[in-house]
């Protein structure tokens, strides 16, 4: 067995184990002072969103929640959540929410009514989360278990070419609309979106009708986060976890459990703390609000392969490529460098929403994806200037339904309707022959 690249690592946090209604104590507060007498403190409340996983804190919501089992053809089993659309005559259309790295569909359901799945679901649209291999949700395999190496042995390729076909053909068997899919991602979830619509144009076409990227990432270069010091170390950090064989301490959840749970929630000013480094990877100046950070370090990391992270940190390198082997890339490819994923042969259009005060997705970096997009593909563009919004504020602002979301909805229903009238006006050629 070949170990050499089988690497491992996941950074499991499990949800309070607290079940349903047990216990309705202050749990948030609206400043850091306030969290020092949560108990008794009337301005504090309590926030089922930082207590429950996705399909309860949806259910609390007062939405109706669908579970799906998703086979992937090379065993493994994903866990996709749907809010079905609500009776009536006018079509539904799928939306498909891909979240970004180390985080899953939590995301998109985090700050109640406001967040981006009711959003959307109020709007009409059949709303589809998605939670790629390795992340909390979607950690079974037909034969192997988070304990085994092999287990962590994905890249983005992997993604992209396996939990994609599951997921969308899951989708479009459940939907009636026309065969296509309105695909929404973040940050990561951008990536994955633009590696696929890359790697399989005709197929992506087929599944896609859309896209819409927040905090796009594409090639990262321009990145102001201190992230972008570490990159050149992925690689070697890789070797020394496999090396000192960190799956085994690092994946087993009852040692990893709870650790940014235990350190980042123990004291306001440990709070304050992992906020603010938190802060430096996705820039100073944000609306993320006290009240948010027990939801925020309760579903954080999501789980994720040490693979994923060394491929991530490829982009910050400026490539856009598959997952770089070194020296073992010709057993691979059959050449020395990975291939490039070149989004020249996209077809999917797209329309992006980025944010000055993003430091991890930078303006100079969404403005060069835009310009490398083929024209067929340019849909849109959209510039946040304010003083305070970063990249985590595209999903946990409370204005980002203002700012963003409001928008979005009509950027999709604009583009559906002239999508209907091609194509209807398509069909009536066709028949009149
Ligand atoms: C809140 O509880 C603490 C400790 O039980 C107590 O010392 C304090 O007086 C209480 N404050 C209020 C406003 O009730
Ligand atoms: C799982 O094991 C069974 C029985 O050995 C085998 O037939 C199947 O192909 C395996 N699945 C994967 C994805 O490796």
């Amino acid at each position: 067995m070949n170990l050499r690249h089988t690497f491992l690592v996941t950074l499991m946090l499990g949800l309070p184990k607290r079940s349903f209604g047990e216990d309705k104590s202050n749990n948030v507060c609206p400043t850091f002072e306030d969290y020092y007498t949560i108990k008794n403190n009337s301005r504090c409340w309590y926030d089922f969103s930082a207590e429950f996983d996705c399909p309860t804190v949806i259910r609390l919501n007062g939405y109706p929640v669908i579970e799906y089992r998703v086979p992937t053809s090379d065993g493994f089993i994903l866990t996709m959540f749907r809010i079905p659309p609500k009776k009536s005559t006018a079509p539904k259309y799928p939306v498909y929410l891909q979240h970004g790295l180390s985080s899953t569909s939590d995301y998109f359901v985090s700050i109640k009514r406001n967040s981006l799945a009711f959003v959307l679901a109020d709007a009409g649209f059949d709303v589809w989360l998605g939670n790629y291999r390795g992340t909390r949700y979607s950690q079974t395999h037909q034969n192997l278990t988070v304990f085994d190496p092999e287990y962590w042995d994905h890249s983005m390729d992997d993604i992209i070419t396996y939990d994609y076909p599951a997921l969308f053909s899951t989708i479009l068997s459940n939907t009636n609309s026309n065969g296509k899919i309105v695909y929404i991602g973040h940050s990561l979830g951008t990536t994955l979106g633009l590696m696929y619509t890359a790697e399989y144009p005709d197929i992506a076409k087929n599944n896609l009708q859309m896209m819409i990227f927040m905090s796009p990432a594409y090639t990262l270069t321009n990145m102001k986060a201190p992230y972008k010091l570490i990159a050149p170390f992925g690689p070697a950090i890789m070797n020394i976890a496999q090396e000192l064989k960190l799956l085994r301490i690092l994946s087993q959840e009852a040692i990893t459990s709870g650790v940014f749970r235990v350190v980042c929630l123990e004291s306001p000013p440990l709070m304050q703390l992992c906020m603010q480094l938190n802060n430096l990877f996705w820039g100073p100046n944000t609306q993320f609000t006290a009240d948010l950070i027990p939801t925020y370090f309760n579903h954080i990391p999501g789980g994720t392969s040490l693979k994923i992270l060394n491929h991530a940190a490829d982009l910050v390198l400026g490539n856009f490529r598959k997952y770089n082997y070194i020296e073992d890339n010709y057993k691979y490819y059959g050449r020395l460098t990975p291939p490039v994923y070149d989004i020249k042969k996209m077809q999917v259009p797209v329309y992006i929403y980025y944010s000055t005060q993003d430091w991890a997705t930078t303006e100079l970096d969404a403005l060069n994806l835009w310009q490398q997009l083929p024209k067929a593909a340019q849909l849109g563009i959209r510039r946040i200037d304010l003083p305070a919004f970063n990249h985590l504020d595209f999903v946990y602002s409370r204005n980002a339904k203002n700012i963003v979301y409001d928008e979005l909805v009509q950027v999709i229903n604009k583009f559906i309707k002239s999508y209907i009238c091609i194509i209807s006006k398509f069909k009536t050629k066709e028949t009149e022959f």
